[in-house]
């Protein structure tokens, strides 16, 4: 049997509370195999990284599979994997490395679309090293980023450029590869945040051109941890802040302390239940996964029109996602209605739809939504037409 949506729920506990779910892109629910590795992993025996020690065994094991999990995933060659403590410290970890040799008269581009977290540490170094900081845009209209809007602002002066592959609040998701060629062009490098795009799409970073990708299990199934990929020659070439004792090895070098054995059994359960979510998948776990998520894209994108056609019924509804290209994920504002306000009406009647800026901050701030920011809905695998219908339903119910 291919996908289907009832044999997906039964094995998240959690939506056994009847709650309907639209928080997902703040972060999914939980299969239960993903805590199951993790309480195995913790409980087992586990020591440091060896090969002396059952216990030590484990845990190498632990980093080595998730490292091939988190490639298989995302395309990658296993050796370009990081593990960190979420993707916004990773990417404050590499800015700071890559700032190294950064000095006035350099240039860092950042986007008005991304989450703050492929924003702020640019613009700290930035400030720091004395580089100058260029804002992409986007049209806050239709918020579609344009490969045009990246071009207005690189040239040979430049030495990072920070997008994200889909924006957390709009979904849009700019031509990432269109951005690559544009970027590589005047010799930079490309710094994408797949954070978002991770649990929507099928993820081919080497198809992208992305020089790092980063993403964050928990917003797809796993456990809260970040990872950040990067080919080996390029790690090899760059050299973070580190402790004398541990390794030079890439990519340990950028793995600043011990690494969470258990959150790393927990990735790998969570990549093994994509490749599972078309049961009817075969081959590689790669094939797995790429079977599954355009399956779960199809179901997720059917959900999308639905609630999409719902909203756009409803005359007092503002939807701001409006890009070509975006994942099915919706931000709006009901006319006249405190966001905060919807926001709990929903939550009292079992639906989880928060509001905020949701630290897309500066792209609030260009849709002229100031940092108050507006509801977010977005979709799972997990989610159903019966609760597409029970959000609109309660969102028709909200009076002025
Ligand atoms: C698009 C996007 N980028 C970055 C982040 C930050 O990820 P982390 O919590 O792993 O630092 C988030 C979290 O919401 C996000 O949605």
């Amino acid at each position: 049997m291919a996908f289907n949506v009832d044999q997906i729920r039964d094995q998240f506990p959690s939506l056994k509370s009847g709650v309907a779910h639209f928080d997902g892109p703040g972060g999914t629910q939980t299969p239960e195999s993903v805590g199951t590795a993790i309480y195995q992993a913790i409980t087992g025996p586990l020591a440091n990284r060896g090969t002396t020690t059952e216990a030590e065994r484990a845990a190498e094991s632990t980093v080595i599979e998730a490292r091939s999990a988190m490639a298989d995933l995302l395309n990658v060659d296993a050796r370009g994997i990081v593990f960190g403590r979420s993707m916004t410290q990773l990417t404050f970890d590499f800015a700071r490395t890559l700032a190294q040799d950064w000095k006035p008269g350099d240039e860092v581009v950042v986007s008005k679309l991304d989450h703050d977290a492929n924003v702020r540490p640019w613009v700290r170094y930035a400030e720091k090293t004395g580089a100058t900081l260029r804002w992409i845009e986007f049209d806050p209209a239709t918020g579609h980023l344009d490969v045009s809007d990246v071009e207005a602002v690189v040239n040979e002066r430049t030495k990072v450029v920070a997008v994200t592959a889909a924006g957390n609040i709009l979904g849009t998701k700019p031509d990432i590869p269109a951005i690559a060629k544009v970027v590589h062009a005047v010799g930079a490098l490309l710094y994408v945040d797949g954070v978002h795009n991770t649990a929507h799409s099928v993820v081919d970073v080497a198809a992208m051109g992305a020089d790092f990708y980063g993403c964050s299990p928990y917003k797809f199934f796993g456990p809260h941890i970040g990872v950040m990929s990067a080919k080996p020659e390029l790690l090899e070439s760059l050299h973070p802040d580190k402790l004398l004792p541990s390794t030079e090895v890439v990519p340990e070098r950028f793995e600043l302390g011990t690494l969470p054995y258990e959150l790393l059994a927990g990735i790998t359960a969570a990549v093994d239940f994509i490749a599972g979510m078309d049961p009817s998948a075969s081959g590689s776990r790669r094939e797995r996964i790429v079977a599954s998520m355009e399956e779960a894209e199809v179901h997720e994108h059917s959900l999308s029109h639905r609630l999409r056609s719902g909203l756009d019924a409803m005359p007092n509804v503002t939807v701001y996602s409006n890009a070509r290209s975006k994942t099915p994920t919706e931000l709006f504002s009901l006319a006249g209605i405190d966001s905060q306000r919807i926001y709990q009406e929903l939550a009292s009647k079992k639906v989880n739809a928060p509001a905020g800026n949701f630290y897309a901050i500066e792209c609030s701030r260009h849709l002229g939504l100031g940092d108050g920011g507006a509801v977010r809905a977005g979709l799972a695998p997990y989610n159903t037409t019966e609760e597409i219908d029970r959000l609109l339903n309660a969102l028709s119910e909200i009076k002025a």
